[in-house]
Order: structure tokens, then sequence, then C-alpha cells
């Protein structure tokens, strides 16, 4: 009988589950039996796996988190933590492992594809977005739509009290999260890992529109960009508005996955049995223009996705 491997690793994202639920499934109709590894690479490494069948995941596509738990894993970055991993896979005969996982773990899987002849192919599963190779990742579309919600709150009482509110939002290095969420609730100032902080620009925006008459505001902070409470008082000093932060949080790597992250994670699943039962591996899988595609792990790997900066003017200009 062959075998496939399916694991989830590293920061959880809503639709890994969905993910998992396709992947066995159309593995099963291809005629293959399904490993499913637990917490990440951990469980390659010790080999603990159970196997997963169409009735094991039933009533999952919803759930967010992952059946399988995830970890982040430090011995895999060791040479003989990857070396065990191929052990383990040969040991178990597994002719083909999708990884469920961000840019983390396909680096981990570049490494894991040097020692092993297992068939590798990634879906990219994270909310940070930032996977090359794909426009948009599994769970992405889901954490913005739970900042966006928590956000169109906090306006409220940004405006019934003539505040300005600092938000800060995952990304800590990325700031795909932020720029989304930033531009869907109409934020006055978007802070991302990627642009220079520059905080005379940031008072000059709140001193304007406090001129203006608009004496509430919104800025979006990934949590990448500093010390958002530093920031936040920083701007209380330097303009005289009352500024108060307010953290988002865990809440955005949870809850029910989007009919997007459900669609992508089914989309990507499909692509990368397909891709396994054609004898491809060393693939990530991704939605390009459109399209589902798939493109080396090493170029994953190798390359970092730009985030498209010209939408933070876009925004600033919507907000005014
Ligand atoms: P994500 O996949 O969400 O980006 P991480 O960056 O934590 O999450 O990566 C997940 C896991 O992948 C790490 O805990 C580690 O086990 C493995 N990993 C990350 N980078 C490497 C690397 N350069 N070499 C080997 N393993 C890696
Ligand atoms: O990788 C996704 C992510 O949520 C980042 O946005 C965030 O900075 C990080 O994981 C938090 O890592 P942990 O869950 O280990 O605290």
């Amino acid at each position: 009988m062959k075998t496939i491997g399916v694991v989830t690793s590293g920061g959880d994202a809503p639709g890994m589950n969905a993910a998992i639920r396709a992947v066995t499934r159309l593995a099963y109709a291809h005629g293959f039996q399904v490993l499913g590894f637990e917490r990440g690479w951990e469980g390659l490494i010790q080999n603990r796996f159970r196997r997963l069948d169409p009735r094991s995941v039933g009533g999952i596509i919803q759930l967010g988190g992952t059946i399988l738990l995830t970890s982040r894993c430090p011995e895999f970055k060791t040479p003989e933590g990857v070396r065990k991993a191929a052990q383990n896979l040969a040991a178990n005969h597994v002719d083909g492992l999708v990884v469920i996982g961000g840019d983390g773990s396909f680096r981990g899987a570049l490494e894991l594809s040097r020692e092993t002849d297992t068939l590798i192919v990634g879906v990219p599963a994270t909310i940070d977005n930032d996977v090359y190779g794909t426009d948009e990742t599994v769970g992405f579309d889901t954490a913005v739509n739970t900042a966006v919600a928590e956000i169109d709150k906090i306006r409220d009482t940004a405006v019934s009290h003539e505040r300005v509110f600092v938000v800060e939002v995952m990304g800590r290095r990325r700031g795909f999260l932020a720029l989304a969420v930033g531009l869907t609730v109409g934020a006055e100032v978007i802070l991302v890992p990627e642009a220079p902080l520059n905080m005379e620009e940031v008072y000059k925006t709140i001193r304007e529109n406090a001129a203006k008459g608009k004496r509430s505001g919104i800025i979006v902070a990934a949590e990448g960009v500093g010390d958002t409470r530093k920031i936040a008082r920083q701007i209380e000093e330097n303009t005289g508005a009352e500024v108060r932060l307010s953290i988002v949080g865990y809440a955005q790597r949870g809850g029910s996955p989007t009919a997007r992250s459900r669609l992508l994670a089914s989309l990507f699943a499909e692509k990368a049995i397909r891709l396994i039962t054609q004898g491809f591996g060393n693939r990530v899988v991704g939605l390009q223009r459109g399209e589902i595609t798939s493109i080396s792990l090493e170029e994953s790997c190798k390359n970092q996705k730009q985030l498209d900066t010209r939408l933070l003017e876009l925004a600033k200009t919507l907000a005014t």
C-alpha cells in the first residue's frame, strides 16, 4: 500500500484542518494510506503519528487550529534532527509528505528534502501571508476578518471618546496582515516592519486630522514595528490626543476558518496530492493571479515575498 504523510508545522492557522481533511480524503481516493504526524517536525523526529482515514477527518472543516497539533521545533534546525526525520520517513515507507505550514516550515522541508526520496510538497498555511510563491496563504483571510471585526468595535469607542487607538496586530517580521487590516478598517495610519518608523509623520497626520475636526483615529501596527505601548505614549505626548493601546492578539490565530480559507485549503491540498501522484516533489503550491500553481521548494525558501507598499499610500488617501 502506498503511503502519504501529512504534518502541520509552525504557527497554527485557521484552515489547517480543512487542509488535513482534503489531503486525507484525496489521498485515499488515489489508493494511499495516510499517516498524520503529530506536533509538527517533532512528530517526524519522534516518529509520532496517527493513521488517518476519511472518517477520522469528518466534522473538522469548520474547526480552527489543527487536530494533528503543531510546534516550533528547534531540534529540526539541527542536521541530526533532520536525519532522524528522514529515517522515520524511510522506516514508514512514506512516498509523499504534505507539509502544511509557513515559510519557516518550508525551510525545514528544504533541509529534509536533501536527506530523503520522499516527495515533499508544501501547502502554505500561516496568518502572516509571507510565503513566497503564493498571493495568499490558508488562514490569512480568516485572520484579517477576525482583526477587522475587533477593530470595528474599537472604532466605536474611539469615536465616542474622541480618542486615538494604536491597535497591534500579529506579524513579527512582515506587515501583510497589518496592511490588509489597516486598509479594510480605514485606518488613519498603518505601521509595518517593511517601512521605516517615522513618528514625526504619524504626529503630523494626527495633528492635521484634529485640525480638520477628526479627533479620533485608528493606527494599525504590526507587532514587528516595535514597542507599541511606547509608540502610543509618544503619540499622546507629541500630539495632545488621548491615546490608548489595544492588542488584538492570539484571537487572530483561531476561530472557524472563513469560506475562503477553507476553499484555499481544499484547492491547495488537491494540487499537492496531484503533484505527488504524478511523481513530483520538492514543490510549494500556491495561488498566483487566480491560478493554483506550484514553484520549487528552493525558490520559495530563497526568495522573500514583497509587500506592496504603494497600498500604504492608498490607505492614507482613503483615510483623509
Ligand atoms: P512557520 O512555519 O509558521 O513560519 P516557524 O518559523 O516557527 O513557523 O517554523 C516552523 C518550524 O520549522 C520551526 O520550529 C523549525 O522546526 C523549522 N524550521 C524553521 N526554519 C528552519 C530552518 N532554517 N532549518 C530547519 N528547520 C527550520
Ligand atoms: O507565524 C504566525 C505568528 O502568529 C506571527 O504573526 C506571530 O508573531 C507569531 O506567530 C507568534 O508566535 P508564537 O505563537 O510562537 O507566540
